[in-house]
């Protein structure tokens, strides 16, 4: 439904609004069948004239060439979308979605292929490279399918390209760093593949604003520039990353509001850095194999919701700034190696926050580790390196003073 409507969207962004105002019924927006869609109708002005003339041919009929040579890659359709894909009205087929900006001063606008969404279509085959000529489309959404192979280099002329969702399919090989030359992706979403190797660093410098790779087999350590990333959505969960969690992670951008982790190989201190994401409200790094003491910056997530840090090899004394955040949801910190927790921690059963500290070493707490297992603490020697600064970089106000500075730049 979200996906719909945005498409719509999309397409109204790329029609001037003499369009809509100038053709008679408006504009007007067919979705077909669930599933599929008939495509989308903007300004009536396919449909009506049935010999489109000059340029609008070529877009139209290069579109019809790339189709047929994507239709013939394809080696199963369970549910027969493709047999819609006949004869040369390229608008008419299921999953295309067409934009007509007829009326349009612009003499050289035509009618265009703008999106493609296959989602839940179950087709198996690959991609073709001829698909590039469809350098308008804004949208390409296949996830769910079982698309194998890899994303072809020409897909680099998609220059229009704002969403690819390639999720859920059988792709594999290296990350397809294609990807990185669309100058106008701002969603990138290719998760529960095979992909695998490692992440290249330019990934975290690029303007996207919602980056999925969770549920693939990458590997080796998270680029350093991690935190650059303007996204907003950052997640790798679910891969074989290694190594520590980027130490100026949360110095560069401060726009991250989820960064799923979990279930890698990652290794090393929770960095200070993480505070400074101000915005920040989901923050899993669950099944890792961190170690040392939280840093007193996690009490600055002031809209932090969901804080899970279970499945580590974290110690010390859970800090009491961090378990009196306002917006807590849930906060776990089950199976790591805590020794305590004081008053505010203990507040979190009556403010009805979800917090598991199970499988820990707290004394006089059930449901702990039997205690020849805390004897010897994992990392207990690691010193999670401060920020040099004058003051405490902490937050709230529940120790008196220790207020927040968070403009006082690292050295
Ligand atoms: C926290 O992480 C563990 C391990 O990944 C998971 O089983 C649990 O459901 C998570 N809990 C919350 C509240 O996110
Ligand atoms: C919090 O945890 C509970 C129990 O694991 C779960 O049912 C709930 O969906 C979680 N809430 C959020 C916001 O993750
Ligand atoms: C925070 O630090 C800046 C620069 O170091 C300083 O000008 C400002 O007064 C400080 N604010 C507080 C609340 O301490």
């Amino acid at each position: 439904m979200g996906k719909t409507w945005l498409l719509a969207f999309i397409l109204w962004q790329i029609i001037p609004t003499e369009a809509a105002i100038t053709v008679g019924g408006g504009v007007g927006i067919s979705i077909g069948n669930s599933g599929g869609g008939g495509g989308v109708w903007i300004g009536g002005g396919i449909n009506n004239s049935p010999t489109p003339s000059g340029p609008s041919v070529s877009k139209l009929s290069s579109a019809y060439t790339a189709l047929q040579a994507w239709k013939s890659a394809i080696t199963d359709d369970p549910m027969g979308i493709l047999k819609t894909w006949v004869g040369s009205d390229v608008c008419t087929y299921k999953g295309v979605f067409c934009a007509d900006p007829h009326g349009v001063m612009d003499s050289a606008s035509e009618p265009f292929v703008a999106g493609i969404d296959l989602n839940h279509a179950n087709l198996q085959g690959t991609l073709v490279g001829e698909l590039s000529v469809l350098s308008d489309i804004s949208i390409l959404h296949l996830n769910s399918n079982r698309f194998s192979g890899t994303v072809p280099d020409t897909f680099r002329d998609l220059s229009s390209l704002q969403e690819l969702d390639l999720s859920n399919n059988h792709f594999s090989g290296p990350f397809p760093t294609v990807t990185l030359y669309m100058p106008n992706l701002v969603y990138l979403d290719i998760r529960f593949n095979t992909f695998s190797g490692l992440v290249p660093e330019y990934l975290f410098n690029k303007r996207l604003d919602a980056i999925f790779l969770n549920n693939n087999q990458f590997e080796g350590e998270l680029p350093q520039n991690l935190g650059n990333s303007p996204a907003s959505v950052i997640n790798l969960a679910n891969n074989k990353f290694s190594g520590n969690i980027p130490a100026n992670f949360g110095f560069m951008s401060f726009k991250l509001k989820e960064i799923l982790l979990l279930n890698n190989q990652l290794t090393g201190c929770i960095p200070e850095g993480v505070g400074l994401f101000s915005e920040m409200q989901v923050f899993d790094v669950s099944r890792n194999s961190l170690m040392g003491h939280l840093p007193d910056t996690i009490s600055c997530l002031s809209d932090i919701e969901v804080l899970n840090l279970s499945y580590n090899k974290l110690s010390g004394v859970l800090p009491d700034l961090v378990c009196s955040l306002r917006s807590l949801v849930n906060f776990t910190v089950a199976y790591n190696f805590f020794s305590g927790f004081s008053q505010e921690c203990s507040k979190l059963f009556f403010r009805n926050v979800g917090f598991d500290f199970s499988l820990n070493c707290i004394p006089g707490r059930d449901l702990q580790r039997p205690k020849p297992e805390c004897s010897v603490i994992p990392g207990g020697g690691l010193s999670c390196l401060r920020i040099p600064s004058p003051q405490p970089l902490v937050c709230g106000a529940l120790l008196g003073n220790l207020e927040v500075n968070l403009t006082s730049s690292p050295p």
